[in-house]
Order: structure tokens, then sequence, then C-alpha cells
């Protein structure tokens, strides 16, 4: 611990206590209990400036919608859209939860493979900028509903598969032809047509997202310059103009210090790719992770210490589980754990972290180097603000955890710990 290690910004030990702003977190896990997730309203303003900035400082005009999946808590919306972020839903629910939490529809996308008609539906009525469509049949059914409810004008953006390689875990690519997401160019250049002569559609935008924890912009690039191409047969064969283009999320964020691509690189490189073929469009981008995985934190505690004898295996089980973080078992992630208070041992040992959840794939760390470690010490699993809360479920009947916003040296409670009747309520007084 005395070693400069990599920390997200926002944390740090002072006289051997983790912070994170101005708040010890460990006042903070006893106050709320574990688990709880905190997580830095600092550090996302931060990185949606970064973000922003970025592409200012590659003189492009960008709507940045952030991707609601990766933490949709109100107060997190409310924080993004107050700085100006419009969103990037994929569900009706999401839709909901960012136009309650202030975000302007006309600042919406609607993604997503598989939108039902009742989806379809409440999105047209709150008139969104663009409902980004990946099939023939959504085409139709969108024309049908936009008609019946006598829309005009419903902006409409075609994702793209661009089938290009990247490297992330095989659950988060989505560009490649083998992928259930977007649709070939041959496919685009006719729906567009189709779009074209809809009294009711309007196209504004083409769209690729080709995967997510990206950690090199090569790829994203190698796909933008196809749906460049794209982009003029389509605009070619309609006669008419696109409003902007659409190039996902994706940018990855740091797990145990990794250096992911900077906003401000990839901006200069997709600069570079329209100067080249001297052309220039509005970007619109939906960024998730990005924006709030380095600022949140999973806090726990430790409720036994077992093996460690003799070719045993030190397993460290604590009281947060896959049900509350599921990344490390549905993706074999890694994040980096850290004790709230620095140990006076020197002792280092290497732990599975282990949640109390009844299944073997139940970690959250694998060989954790812990000193000193003791029954009732509270630990901070890092890097847990995108998809972290988000993909928690109640699994095991685990109420999920609360969760706590930190700004400067206030700490909010933004979600309440769930109880015993939260568990049951949708199941009682039918
Ligand atoms: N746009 C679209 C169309 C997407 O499918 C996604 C993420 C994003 C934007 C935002 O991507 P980001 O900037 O966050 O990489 N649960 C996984 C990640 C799944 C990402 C799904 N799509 C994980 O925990 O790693």
């Amino acid at each position: 611990m005395e070693k400069k290690e990599w920390l997200p910004p926002g944390f740090e030990y002072r006289a051997g206590e983790l912070w994170l702003e101005e708040v010890s977190l460990e006042s903070l896990a006893r106050k709320f209990g574990t688990p709880c997730y905190v997580y830095s309203a600092g550090a996302i303003r931060a990185a949606y400036r970064r973000y922003q900035a970025g592409f200012a400082g590659a003189s492009l005009d960008l709507s940045l919608c952030y991707a609601v999946k990766a933490n949709s808590n109100l107060e997190i919306l409310r924080l993004l859209g107050g700085a100006g972020a419009g969103a990037d839903v994929v569900s009706a629910g999401e839709l909901y939860r960012a136009i309650s939490a202030g975000i302007p529809a006309g600042k919406i996308v609607f993604a997503g493979v598989g939108k039902t008609q009742a989806e379809i539906d409440y999105a047209l009525e709150r008139n969104i900028r663009a409902f980004n469509l990946e099939s023939a049949g959504e085409l139709a059914l969108l024309d049908r509903r936009a008609q019946a409810l006598d829309k005009t004008g419903v902006g409409v953006s075609l994702r793209f598969n661009p089938d290009v390689e990247v490297h992330t875990h095989a659950y988060i690519t989505t560009g490649k032809k083998s992928n259930k997401f977007g649709l070939p160019a041959a496919t685009i250049r006719q729906l567009s047509q189709e779009i074209n002569r809809s009294p009711a559609l309007k196209l504004r935008g083409l769209q690729m997202h080709i995967g997510s924890q990206l950690l090199q912009i090569e790829p994203v690039v190698a796909a933008f310059e196809k749906l460049l191409d794209l982009a003029a047969e389509v605009e070619a064969l309609t006669g008419q103009a696109l409003e902007y283009l659409d190039i996902g999320g994706g940018l990855g964020a740091s797990y145990s210090g990794e250096i992911p691509p900077r906003p401000a690189d990839l901006a200069l490189a997709l600069a570079a790719a329209m100067a080249k073929r001297v052309v220039t469009y509005p970007l619109l981008a939906e960024p998730g992770r990005y924006l709030v995985a380095e600022a949140g934190s999973l806090l726990t505690e430790v409720l036994y210490l077992k093996g460690g004898d003799e070719g045993e295996t030190n397993f460290a089980i604590v009281d947060a589980g896959m049900n509350d973080l599921l990344r490390p078992a549905l993706y074999q992630a890694s994040h980096k754990i850290v004790p709230l208070k620095v140990p006076d041992s020197p002792d280092h040992r290497l732990y599975e972290v282990v949640g109390p959840v009844c299944e073997t794939g139940d970690w959250l760390g694998h060989g954790i180097s812990l000193a000193g470690l003791r029954g009732g010490e509270h630990l901070a699993i890092l890097s847990a603000g995108a998809y972290g809360f988000a993909m928690a479920s109640n699994y095991n009947s685990r109420p999920r955890p609360p969760e706590i916003l930190v700004d400067g040296p206030d700490c909010r409670l933004i979600r309440r710990r769930e109880t015993f009747e939260d568990l049951v309520a949708a199941e009682i007084n039918l």
C-alpha cells in the first residue's frame, strides 16, 4: 500500500484510509451499511467534460447521448442530463427513466434489436429524436405505427454492422457479421429508400456500435471509414443529406490501471477520416462505461476467512455477491479490490474473494493480494460504476444494495437498500 498504486480518479488514501472526494469510505460504509455502491459526482462530471472537450478540440460537432444501460439511477441521469447530455435508451423502461430525470425527448435515441409495438408506441408518443433501427420488420412496424398515430417526421437512424474484428470479451462484441446487431450495407441502401418514400418517417442518420470496453481505437476508425462510404451512397440514393452519424459507445475504462484511449484521440482519428474524404458530419456518440465505470465502487465487508492451511486456497467470503456485481461471474471481468483501511501487517496473501451466493461462479476477485485481512474489515471493489448496480438482481432473494452519491464533502443516498417487503411486493395483493 505504501508504494503508489493505481486508483480511479477521485479515490485516494489519506492517513491510511481510502477517501472518495472529501468523504472517508470507512465512515460511509458504517453509515449506510454494506454492500453498497458509491459514486463520485465529480468523477462523472470530469469524464463527461473530457469526452465533450475531446471532440470540441477536434472541431467536431457532438451530441452526447449517455447510454442509460450502464447506470440508470435517476440521480446519475439528472447529473449527466444537467451537464447537457441526451440519452441512448434500449427499452421503454429506460426511456421512462430518462424522461423522468428531465432529459428532453428531443435528445433521446432508442436502440435495440427487439423493440415491441408497445415500446414503439410509447416512444412515438413522446417524440424522441430517433429510433435506431436494426431490421426490415422493425422498420415496417414503426412506419405502420407512426402513420396510425398521425406522426410525421419521425426520426430514424439505421444501424450498420461493419463486420470488423474487435478485441474485447466475446459477449460484448457487436460489430461482426455473426452478431445479432445491425444490418449489412446492401440492406441499409435498400431500407434508406423505403424510409424516403414513407410519409411518416425521416432518415436522420446512420449508426454503428462495434463493442464495449474497447482499449484500441483502430477498429472504431476502420468501422467509421466504412460508415462514411455507406453514408455517401445513401445520400446519393435518397438525394437527402444525413443530419448526423452515430458512432455508438464503447470507449473502455480502467479496471486495474490499464490505459484506455482518450476521447480526444478518438475524435482526432474520426476527424481525420472525414477530412480524407472531404466531408464533415455532426456526430452523435453513446458512451456509457467511459462516463461512469471508474467513478463507482462497491463496498463490501469481509464476513469470514477460510482455508489457507497447507496447499489450501485462501477464501475471503464477503457480503457482496454475484447478484450485486455480476461482471466477474459473467465476463470473467477483473476489478481491482483494495482495503478501506491500510493494514498494519505486511503479511500479504492471495485471496479468492467470493460472495455468499450458492454458486461456485459467485466470485468477485481471483488471486487478490491483501495484507493482514480480518473478518469485519471493509473492501472496495473498484471501477464498478458501469454495469454494476444496473445488472444487479435479487438472486437468492437478496435485497439489492443502496447507492450513494458523493459530491465533494457531501454524500447522499440516491437509492435505498431494498427490504424484504420489496422482494415480495410484486407477488402479493394480486
Ligand atoms: N450503444 C449501444 C448500441 C450499445 O449496445 C452499448 C452497450 C452502448 C452504446 C454503450 O457502450 P459502452 O460505452 O458502455 O461501452 N454489461 C457489459 C457491457 C454491455 C454493453 C452493451 N452495449 C459489461 O459489463 O461489460
